[in-house]
């Protein structure tokens, strides 16, 4: 095999309760890239649309994704990419997840499969490393692995998958301002009461326990977050708003996606998602705020050849 097209897609991190340990992946949105070795022993960013990124193959989170996976296998095979550019950066959905997800991907499968899926998320994190200064794991491993992700450890590196309810659906909404996982992650405090702690990690065991027992109720009770929550809702336009709305339409919870300013909400089944959808499009409609709204089911397969 010599090149590949893979769809690499977005992801909720954190879902409230499970800072930097908990993720899931999404079907309806994503990016297209297409990856094909060359003869150069090069790593080359060739194509990229839809959005502005690095050229540099050191700059591009899937450039060093790549190169450290190839480090790994000590080869200097090289490798160009195209990415085609859905996820916006600094949406809070994952962007630079998707696309070091979807190119080490592409390129494990294209040299035969020397790693498993659950390797090649620790060259994906080397991309987020680029990115935001921090190599976390709760965007790139539910986009490798689909479903839901736990991240037991980090060092060593031990993920989890866990079952995903047939029903769920998240809806996101995303306001088009940019914020950067770098800088929201600077306001976080540092340190943790035991009161908050024992909360967190109170919803975080209840949560999981929902996913296996298929209990929605739980589910929507367990995401709650009184660690990063208050802190970054401040930069994030009508949030209060906008958990009271979908509340009020029957939405099982609400947050905020990954490091923001994307907000989701967990739901059960077509119909209560599209009602809380519509209630939250009719809201942002005349806030003077550009804004996308995805409506997915949760994708258990994560990337996909194309
Ligand atoms: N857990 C990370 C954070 C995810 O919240 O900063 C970034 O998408």
């Amino acid at each position: 095999m010599e090149q590949l097209k893979v769809f690499a897609p977005a992801t909720v991190a954190n879902l409230s309760c499970g800072f930097d340990v908990l993720g899931c992946c999404l079907d309806s949105v994503g990016d297209e890239m297409f990856i094909k070795k060359n003869d150069l022993n090069e790593i080359r960013i060739t194509k990229v649309t839809g959005q502005s990124l690095p050229m540099e193959a050191d700059q591009n989170v899937a450039g060093v994704a790549v190169k450290s996976l190839l480090k790994e296998l000590d080869s200097n095979q090289g490798f160009d990419i195209e990415i085609s550019k859905k996820i916006k950066p600094g949406s809070g959905i994952g962007s630079s997840a998707a696309s070091s997800a979807g190119a080490v991907f592409a390129v494990n499968k294209i040299l035969g499969e020397p790693f498993n899926p659950h390797q090649l998320i620790s060259f994906a994190m080397q991309g987020e490393l680029l990115a935001s200064g921090n190599a976390h794991a709760d965007n790139v491993a539910p986009a490798i692995l689909g479903g839901f992700s736990l991240v037991r450890s980090y060092c060593p590196l031990e993920v989890l998958s866990l079952p995903v309810p047939e029903e769920l659906r998240v809806v996101v909404l995303h306001p088009m301002i940019e914020i950067k996982t770098k800088d929201s992650r600077s306001i976080i405090k540092q340190n943790v009461s035991l009161k908050s702690a024992i909360n967190q990690w109170g919803n975080l065991g209840a949560l999981v326990s929902a996913l296996y027992t298929e209990d929605y109720e739980l589910l929507g009770r367990s995401l709650q977050d009184e660690i990063v929550e208050p802190v970054r809702s401040i930069l994030i336009p009508y949030f209060q708003d906008l958990d009271e709305l979908v509340t009020e339409k029957g939405a099982l919870g609400f947050g905020i996606s990954g490091s923001g300013p994307s907000v989701y909400a967990l739901c059960k089944g077509d119909e209560n998602a599209h009602k809380v959808k519509d209630a939250m499009e009719t809201f942002y409609s005349d806030k003077n705020i550009d804004f996308d709204l995805h409506l997915s089911a949760i994708n258990k397969h994560g990337v996909k050849i194309l």
